[in-house]
């Protein structure tokens, strides 16, 4: 698990500069999956981002990003995504059903 975390951590900050630029949502959402799950449902402690609701979603990435909420990686990772983008990626995820 330790090790899947640090590879999809990997991943995701990879993925954050080129997918900045293109801005296409699915690809930034597929970072995530790593973590919360292939279905977004939340895998081991990680919670599910399926079906929440879309300005929840948007709240916690942008207190992620500003360090008000406390983390462990969401910190971290919320920081390499606009405001545009976690916009985007709220949207996503509280529409997969
Ligand atoms: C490296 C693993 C990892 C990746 C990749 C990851 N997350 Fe997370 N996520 C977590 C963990 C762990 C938490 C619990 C908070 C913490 O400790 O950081 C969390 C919490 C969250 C929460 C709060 C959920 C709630 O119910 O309060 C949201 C929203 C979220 N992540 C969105 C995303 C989005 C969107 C992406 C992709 C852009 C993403 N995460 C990528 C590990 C990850």
């Amino acid at each position: 698990m330790k090790i899947n975390i640090k590879i999809a951590l990997i991943l995701a900050l990879a993925a954050g500069p080129a997918s900045a630029q293109t801005a296409d949502v699915s690809i930034l959402a597929s970072t995530c999956s790593g973590c919360h799950g292939a279905n977004a449902n939340g895998s081991g402690g990680i919670p599910g981002l399926r079906s929440q609701q879309q300005i929840y979603l948007a709240d916690q990435l942008k207190a992620f990003k500003a360090g008000s909420r406390p983390a462990t990686v969401m910190n971290r990772l919320a920081k390499g995504y606009t405001d545009e983008e976690i916009a985007g990626l709220a949207v996503h995820f509280s529409r997969l059903r």
